[in-house]
This record gives structure tokens, sequence and C-alpha cells, in this order.
């Protein structure tokens, strides 16, 4: 089965009662603080979209004369239009007549181990679900893998995701990965992930590519190993009366953006995409009161259930003065608010401030990944 991964979002306004779309504040224009309590600030009852391989839930109208007056179909949504809903059940596929659905809804991803909600989700899921935080500008799907390029802004979002089955044999599928890379002119990378620590030759995908002469880490550091550390919102410390103030903007703005370039190279075009490309993100930042500059900032994608953060920063003159907790606690304050119990990051195993900072909040290794490449990429 080849599953594309879908486009941007998707209008179904009428089928989340009392959410505001899948932008969330975009509509509302200009930024707002994220203030102790507040509990209408934009930002605020996000929703992401229901999109076509989301895992969703439909409260459907049963035929007159049917015992019940509704059911729910529980699975994916493999496809929409403006008459049907189609739902991937555990049993069987159902397809849906809009007319007929009461509501519908995105649900978090199954638990499939024991743990609280941080813990429940399997890796696969939660890299499936990380990806649609950090959304590639191109993307192309080969069975469950996802491929992704992004004319190299960043290593997720320009890699070839293994979860799953690619739904061919594997020396084929690695094949078709580097086919479809050579023909966008990009370096062919795998993202592996296994359970932390994990030796990653014993990976079947892993260990065909190191026969084909790809290196773990491509030759890069920070790609040698990357931690996925997961919490809970409801554990991170509230916003106080002494935090600095937050401004939480649905838009990407040029002030954010640029700070953000402080951190790391952007791709003009390709990084504004990927960081406005998810269903819902919001756009954290702390300004300084003298300069007028912003001194630090993240980004939190919104999934059902799950928040995710990336680029957190902090401007080096302003560390260890509490402004990234300030940042999580915003994020997880949002979060709270918005029906999202679980959080996750990705972090360089070699960042070990960035490490030492996650634990300090009580984040704990969800699993871990590597990226593989030939020498030369
Ligand atoms: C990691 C980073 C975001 C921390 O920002 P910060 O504003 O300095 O963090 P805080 O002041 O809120 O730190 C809170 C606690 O985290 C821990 N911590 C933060 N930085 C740490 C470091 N360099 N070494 C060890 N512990 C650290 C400490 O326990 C600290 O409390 P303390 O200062 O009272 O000891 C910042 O160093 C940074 O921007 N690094 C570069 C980008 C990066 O690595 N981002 C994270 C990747 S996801």
């Amino acid at each position: 089965m080849n599953r594309e991964p879908t486009d941007g979002p998707t209008d179904e306004t009428n089928l989340h009662a009392g959410t505001e779309g899948s932008r969330g504040t975009s509509s509302q224009g200009g930024p707002s603080h994220v203030a102790r309590g507040a509990t209408d600030t934009p930002g605020h009852r996000l929703s992401a979209a229901l999109t076509v391989g989301s895992r969703v839930v439909v409260r459907y109208r049963l035929a007159e004369g049917a015992e019940a007056g509704a059911t729910d179909f529980l699975g994916e949504l493999v496809a929409r239009d403006d008459d049907f809903l189609v739902v991937d059940t555990k049993t069987e596929r159902v397809k849906l007549i809009r007319a007929d659905v009461i509501a519908a809804k995105d649900v978090p991803p199954p638990a499939s181990r024991p743990g609280h909600a941080h813990e429940r989700i399997s890796a696969d899921d939660l890299e499936k679900l990380m990806a649609k935080g950090w959304q590639a500008l191109d993307r192309g799907g080969l069975g469950d893998w996802v491929l992704r390029a992004s004319e190299g802004f960043t290593g997720r979002a320009n890699s070839a995701l293994v979860v799953g089955d690619p739904s061919l044999p594997l020396p084929q599928a690695i094949d078709f990965v580097e086919k479809w890379y050579d023909g966008r002119g990009r370096p062919t990378v795998f993202q592996v992930h296994g359970e932390r620590g994990f030796d990653v030759g014993t990976d079947p995908v892993a260990a065909a590519l190191l026969e084909r002469g790809y290196i773990v880490g491509g030759g890069r550091d920070d790609w040698q190993r990357v931690l996925i550390m997961t919490g809970l919102s409801a554990a991170v410390p509230p916003l106080t009366e002494e935090s600095v103030p937050v401004t939480a903007d649905a838009e990407l703005k040029l002030d954010w953006l640029q700070a953000y370039a402080e951190q790391r190279p952007i791709v003009p075009g390709a990084t504004e995409a990927v960081l406005t490309g998810s269903e819902g993100q919001l756009f954290l930042s702390v300004t300084d009161p003298q300069s007028h500059r912003i001194i630090a900032l993240a980004r939190m994608a919104i999934h059902p259930g799950w928040a995710g953060i990336f680029g957190l920063w902090v401007h080096p003159d302003h560390r260890r003065e509490g402004l990234a907790s300030t940042l999580v606690s915003a994020v997880a304050m949002v979060a709270r608010e918005n029906n999202m119990p679980a959080i996750y990051l990705q972090v360089s195993a070699d960042n070990t401030d960035g490490v030492a900072f996650w634990q300090e909040l009580g984040f704990g290794v969800h699993h871990e990944y590597t990226y593989l490449s030939r020498p030369t990429a």
C-alpha cells in the first residue's frame, strides 16, 4: 500500500464543535501574551485538523429504526470528500455519509505499552506524529515509510523516516528511496530509530545500509544519536508571578525568524514552509525589554493529545536566567488548556546542556534515532 502523506490542513470546522479550526489563532491577528491564569489567550482551544492519515473517532447517525441512535467509528481516516468519510477501523473499512456524521475529531495514537500519557505511545507512532510536527516541503510515501525533502533544511525534514513496513522487499525499498532522493538532487539520508542505547547494527534496515557503505551519523556528531524525550504537561511547573512575559503567536513573524536564524542556518523559503507546515503551531518568544530583541524562543507543534517543542533556544548572554523554563511552562499551560497531556521534543545526545535542561524539568527518554547516510552526504 502506498500512502502518500497528505497535504496541509483542511477545513473541518463544522465537525469541531467548540474549537476554532485548524490554525488556532491565526485568524485572530496579532500575538498575545501568555498570562498566568489566562483562560482565553489566543492560541488556546487549538485543534488539529481532521486530515487524511489521522486517527479519528466519528460519531455516526444510524439508519432509522436501528436500536441505538448513533455509533462511534475509531480508526484511520483514509479518504474524505464533500459527501463521504472513509475510515479504516480495526475490523473493516467503512464509508460514512457526511450528512450522517454527528461529530468527528482527531484522537491521539493508541496506547501500546503501560505508563503515563507520554510513555504509552509506540516509538513508530511517536515518530509519525513528530513528522507531522515538522512537515517536510516535499513528501512521498513508500508503504509506511515517509520520504521527506526540504532543500536541506534540517535532517528530520530531509530524511527517509523508517517506520513500519515499506511494502517492498528491503533491497528494493532502499533502491526506491535512493532513486527518490537522486531525482531531487539530494543525498539519501535514512532516519532509523530504536530503544534507548540500541545497537544500530542489529536493526535490519540499518544493517542493510551499513552493508551498502552508509555510516551512522553521516559524519556529523549531532546526527549520531538523537534522543526523543517526553513528559507530562501537568508535571511542568506553572508560570509564576516572577515569570517574564511570553509572547505566543500563531503566525511566523520576521523578528522570530531572525532570532531563530541565530541558532542555526536557515534556507529562505524552505525554513518558513517547514516552520509553518504543521496542522497547528505557535511561535513563542521572550523579548528583552531594553533592546526589544527576542532573546529566547520556541516553536510549539499541536497534535491531538500531544504538544511538540522545536527550536528551543536562549541567547547565550541570557542563559541560566530561567527563560527556557518559562517558555516550556508557557507551552505546558497552553497544552493543558487544550487537552494535550503529553509533550515531546528531540535533542541530540551530544547536546549535554540541552539534555541536562530537559532532565531537570522531569522529561525522560522515550526512544532514540540515528541518521545514516553515505560519507559524502
Ligand atoms: C538548553 C537551553 C535552552 C537552556 O536555556 P536556559 O534559559 O539557560 O535554561 P534555564 O535557565 O531555564 O535552566 C533551567 C535548569 O535547567 C538546567 N540547565 C540549563 N542549562 C544547563 C546547562 N548548560 N548545564 C546543566 N544544566 C543546565 C539547570 O538545572 C537549570 O537550573 P539552574 O540554572 O537553577 O541550575 C540553552 O542552553 C540553549 O539555548 N542552548 C542552545 C540550544 C539548545 O540546546 N536547545 C535545546 C535543544 S532541544
